[in-house]
């Protein structure tokens, strides 16, 4: 992230608990479960999500392993605040179309999007954590998701009818592969929705803002400082 998360790592959000050693039999479900608080979203008060809190020692997900992601599924981005809300404003965009959550992080605007009606949501993320979050939050709002742990990014463009991507633009290389990915499912007829509050790598130049909002951010800290944020199309669509 191009704000304080910056250099956020699995071990550097949270309480400096020493990481330990992951063995094959860690259940993060379980660990989340005990140990995040399952909170309305400022924005969207009728969904819960497991938040993480000081005391919730994060760090102990990541195990020994200094490459583990970061857990950004346990907090809230102005990204995926933005684009849930515009959805549960404007429920036709997805209702009973078939939704791609890419980067789905904590479920979000996955479950928004199949509270407003999708006949199915596929939510994906590079992150085991992520998609095990996702799965508990699924539950407690009550929504059916289809969840896939993988890289989309590579691959090609996905059976279903409209793309949302919450906050995906925050690093630099990063940006650049959702970019063509998402111009590929433009391209075969998909639609796009990204929301985003202006980070750094957010190719502005190649989207249309459709909507703004006023959203918090994580990157602004915990205390629900707001940003403005954007929902965008690609251009040219
Ligand atoms: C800043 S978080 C946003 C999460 C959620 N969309 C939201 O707005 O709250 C970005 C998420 O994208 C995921 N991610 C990063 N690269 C990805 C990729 N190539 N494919 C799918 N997910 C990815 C991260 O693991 C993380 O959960």
């Amino acid at each position: 992230m191009h704000d304080k998360t910056e250099s956020m790592t699995s071990s550097s959000v949270d309480d400096g608990a020493q990481p330990q050693k992951r063995t094959s039999s860690f259940d993060a479900s379980a660990f989340i479960a005990r140990n995040l608080r399952l909170l309305p979203v400022p924005v969207l008060e009728n969904i819960r999500l497991h938040t993480a809190h000081s005391g919730s020692r994060l760090s102990r997900l990541g195990g020994a392993d200094p490459e583990a992601p970061a857990p950004y599924w346990a907090y809230g981005w102005a990204g995926g605040a933005v684009l849930a809300r515009h959805v549960a404003e404007n429920p036709h965009l997805v209702h009973g179309r078939r939704v791609l959550d890419l980067g789905t992080g904590s479920g979000i605007v996955a479950i928004i999007a199949a509270r407003a009606g999708a006949t199915s949501v596929v939510a994906a993320d590079i992150d085991g954590n992520a998609i095990a979050a996702a799965r508990l939050n699924a539950a407690a709002n009550d929504v059916e998701l289809d969840l896939i742990h993988a890289d989309l990014l590579d691959g090609p463009p996905p059976a279903v009818d409209i793309v949302l991507a919450g906050d995906l633009f925050y690093d630099e290389a990063l940006a650049k592969r959702a970019l063509t990915f998402l111009e590929a499912c433009r391209a075969a007829g998909i639609d796009v929705l990204i929301g985003d509050p202006y980070r750094v790598p957010l190719p502005t130049e190649k989207l249309r803002c459709i909507a703004e909002y006023s959203v918090p951010d994580f990157g602004l800290g915990s205390d629900g400082g707001e940003v403005r944020a954007g929902v965008f199309s690609l251009a040219g669509s």
